[in-house]
Parts: structure tokens; C-alpha cells; sequence
């Protein structure tokens, strides 16, 4: 059956995932690959996916998630905090609280995705003007910077494929 990939991506995270579920789920049958603006959907499952942008998914895909109807979906984003199962729940809750009642939910999945360095140095800032947060962000930082990794993608597989009958 085809599928489509809607995702946005600023620096790659979340298009190596989407890359990722279009080498699992197959090439052939991916009907659309790409940003949300302009998509043309085939009407398969979609598999919508986004960078995190303050807590949640961006006034772009806010947009088109809206858009969306009798759609089968499967949710997925990359975001700079780690490691908190309950964190990427409430991102993937929020972005999935903008599809009208009319779609049905066939899965999720949330990693951490590396940030820009700059962003580090806003951190070290912060540490060395004795802010106690600045630690906490570094460390973060640090352990974002290999996601996401062999292990993230192998998750991704695990959650798109079809599960297995008892
Ligand atoms: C402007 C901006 C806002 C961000 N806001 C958040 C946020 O609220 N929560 C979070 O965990 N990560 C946040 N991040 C980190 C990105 O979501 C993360 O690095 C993501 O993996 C980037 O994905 P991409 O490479 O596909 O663009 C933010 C990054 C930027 C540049």
C-alpha cells in the first residue's frame, strides 16, 4: 500500500528519520516526500513528522495536521531534550491534540536530535554566569550531539513496522 513522508527538518535530524521509515517501509510504494507546504498526499497512511519548536510541532505543520482527514497517521519528531519518555509523550500529545477527530493514530515515535553549537555556547554563558541551569543545559547538549543514533533508528523501525501476529 502507499504511504507519504510530510516532515520539517532545519538542520537534518528529523529527515534522517524520515529517510529512515522510507528505507524500511520501501521505496517504491512512498507517494509523497517532503515538507507540508504543497504536499501531495496518495490516500494511504501518513507519516508526519517535525523538528520540536517550543514544546511543540510549528505553526507549519500546526497547519497541516489540521488539514488532515480519514487519515491513517503516524507521528514522529526529533527533539533537544533527552532521555524523558513522559517529555516526547506531551510533544507528540500536543501535536496530536491538532488533527481533527476524523484520523485514527497508528503510532508515534519521539528521539533527541542534536542542536547547532551555538546553542552550546549560549549554555556555557549561562554556566559561567553562575546560572545552575547551565550545567543541566550542557549536559544535555553533550548527550544530544550522537542523535540521532543507530540505536534511535532501529527504535524508529521497530515502532513503523507492521507488529507481528501472537
Ligand atoms: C528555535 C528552536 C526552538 C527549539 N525548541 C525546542 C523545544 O522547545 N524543546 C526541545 O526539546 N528542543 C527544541 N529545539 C531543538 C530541536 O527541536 C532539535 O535539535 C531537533 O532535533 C531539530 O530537528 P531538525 O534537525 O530536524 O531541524 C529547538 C531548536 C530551535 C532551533
Amino acid at each position: 500500500m502507499s504511504y507519504d513522508l510530510v516532515f520539517t527538518s532545519r538542520t537534518g535530524n528529523t529527515r534522517l528519520l524520515a529517510e529512515e521509515i522510507r528505507r524500511t517501509l520501501g521505496e517504491n510504494d512512498c507517494g509523497y516526500f517532503g515538507g507540508p507546504e504543497g504536499a501531495n498526499l496518495s490516500d494511504g497512511p501518513v507519516y508526519v513528522g517535525f523538528w520540536t519548536d517550543k514544546g511543540g510541532c510549528g505553526p507549519e505543520m500546526e497547519a497541516f495536521l489540521q488539514s488532515l482527514h480519514g487519515r491513517e497517521v503516524f507521528l514522529f519528531c526529533t527533539c533537544g531534550f533527552g532521555g524523558d519518555p513522559d517529555y516526547y509523550a506531551d510533544i507528540l500529545d500536543r501535536a496530536a491534540a491538532h488533527l481533527p477527530a476524523d484520523n485514527r493514530v497508528i503510532g508515534r515515535f519521539a528521539c533527541q536530535g542534536k542542536m547547532p553549537q551555538p546553542v552550546r555556547q549560549r549554555y556555557l554563558a549561562m554556566q559561567q554566569a553562575g546560572d545552575p541551569q547551565g550545567e543541566k543545559m550542557l549536559i544535555n547538549f553533550d548527550r544530544a550531539a550522537s542523535h540521532p543514533d543507530e540505536a534511535d533508528l532501529a527504535a524508529l523501525r521497530q515502532a513503523v513496522l507492521p507488529k507481528q501476529e501472537g
